[in-house]
């Protein structure tokens, strides 16, 4: 069939997935290292988190969470009794595009607005309780409250941050206004919190992985293989940043004219090859530009492309599982697209959605195999029973994404056992986790740990 020509690509076999993750095998190892780090696509960055809780946390911490779709403020409690995380509330502020692409002075002084707003609306001005600040960029982490931006990702691309110190940036916008304080500050990002709000009700969970807008994942690694840091004992949450494989022109092979043409259209081109074949931000644009080439060959809606597929970023991601649940769905949307479809189109379509997010959910499962497979051999074990912590639009709302990942780990990782745990609200609650957990070990980790784990100066 025409259609299965353009679809092909898209299909990767089992054996293609065992070589993908021996390529990112390959390329973690090199983000590890202390001097191949440098041109690593792969970062694996330190994040200065190396517990994970144990249950005797506690208090009330304020939590930023930037990087999603929406940027939040939650007031979060820690009650040591009970062993729970409470969220007492939470605001959503949107932050408008002119805001994602403008200066980071002005998406600093928006972010200590919300802030101070929210603040008000729960009487807490006035007090200085600490704050985790989830920030779900790649960032070089120099302490647990120092880390510097090394690229936007996503929808971001604000100037004046890049290179710079994130934490710096919120305190200075919060002097700016002069008219409240916060306490200390634990960067983390969110699939470390992720990681951390699983931990606290599972404690082998030792892996953090977001499929949302963008995708990545953290994990325990052994201190000695971080040489980066300081230090051989232990072990340390490390950010992989995996949506970067590729950036080296490592899975040249894999991609396809359609990730290509979603690449150099981005915001930023070259950057985050891993990522756009993969999440959110992304799928339903892929989506679209192969049901256009199927249009243009005829193989679709006789021939007519609508407006709205003309036009990009116009068929949402959220149209994909949509689709994919069901065919009255499928024509639905094709109707609100002003496509002239029959019965064989929409089925088409739905293979096409079918097609592209199997393929995302195929290759989250290489990379996750690899890092199961990495903890089971880092630790000499024949058999690795972990948990996942997880989070992500993507990976919540398809029908059949977290089936089909979980489906293809078993084959990719045979000798680990994986089990899956959603985290609620992690990058809220597990900031507030990351910064009780600072706060618990305050004499090791955050007053000394840079006695202890001091980065290793290589630059
Ligand atoms: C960022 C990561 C983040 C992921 C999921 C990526 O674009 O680089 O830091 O964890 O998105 O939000």
């Amino acid at each position: 069939m025409q259609v299965e020509k353009h679809l092909e690509p898209f299909r990767l076999s089992l054996e293609k997935l065992q070589d993908v993750s021996a390529r990112l095998r390959k390329d973690m190892l090199r983000g590890l290292g202390k001097h191949a780090h440098h041109r690593a696509a792969v970062k694996m960055l330190p994040t200065f988190v190396r517990a994970t809780p144990d249950g005797t946390e506690k208090g009330d911490f304020l939590a930023l969470d930037l990087g999603g779709t929406n940027f939040r403020v939650l007031h979060v409690r820690v009650l040591e009794e009970e062993q729970r995380v409470l969220k007492m509330d939470s605001q959503i502020c949107a932050i408008p595009q002119e805001i994602m692409l403008g200066t980071g002075e002005k998406l600093f002084d928006h972010i200590a607005a919300c802030l101070a707003e929210f603040l008000d609306s729960q009487k807490l001005r006035g007090q200085t309780l600490p704050l985790g600040f989830t920030f779900s960029f790649p960032c070089e982490q120099k302490e647990i409250d120092k880390s510097i931006l090394i690229r936007w990702t996503k929808g971001f691309n604000c100037s004046g941050v890049e290179g710079e110190d994130v934490v710096r940036l919120l305190k200075e916008a919060i002097h700016r206004r002069g008219d409240y304080d916060i306490g200390s500050v634990a960067m983390v990002n969110d699939t470390v919190g992720t990681m951390m709000s699983c931990g606290y009700r599972d404690q082998s969970c030792e892996i953090g992985m977001i499929i949302g807008t963008g995708t990545n994942a953290c994990y325990m690694e052994e201190m000695k293989n971080v040489k980066r840091v300081e230090g051989e004992d232990g072990r340390m949450c490390i950010n992989t940043e995996w949506g970067g494989f590729g950036d080296d022109g490592s899975l040249k092979d894999i991609l396809t004219e359609f990730d290509e043409e979603v690449d150099k259209t981005s915001i930023n081109p070259g950057v985050h090859t891993f990522e756009k074949m993969i999440s959110g931000m992304y799928l339903g644009e892929i989506v679209r530009l192969v049901l256009l080439k199927l249009t243009e060959e005829k193989l679709l809606f006789k021939g007519c492309p609508s407006e709205a597929l003309l036009t990009p970023g116009s068929f949402e991601t959220k149209f994909i599982s949509e689709i994919e649940d069901g065919l009255e769905n499928a024509k639905k949307i094709l109707t609100k697209l002003a496509l002239d479809w029959d019965l064989v189109d929409a089925c088409v379509a739905r293979l096409v959605c079918d097609t592209v997010s199997s393929r995302s959910a195929r290759l989250c499962a290489a990379a996750l195999a690899t890092i199961a497979n990495r903890i089971r051999t880092n630790r000499g074990l024949d058999h690795l029973k972990t948990t996942v912590g997880v989070d992500g639009t993507v990976y919540r709302k398809h029908p059949n994404f977290s089936d089909e990942l979980q489906a293809a780990v078993r084959l990719l990782a045979p000798k680990c056992d994986v089990s899956f745990l959603i985290s609620e609200d992690g990058s809220g609650k597990g900031a507030a986790m990351v910064t009780a957990v600072a706060q618990r070990l305050s004499c090791i980790l955050v007053l000394n740990h840079s006695k202890l784990y001091k980065p290793v100066t290589e630059l």
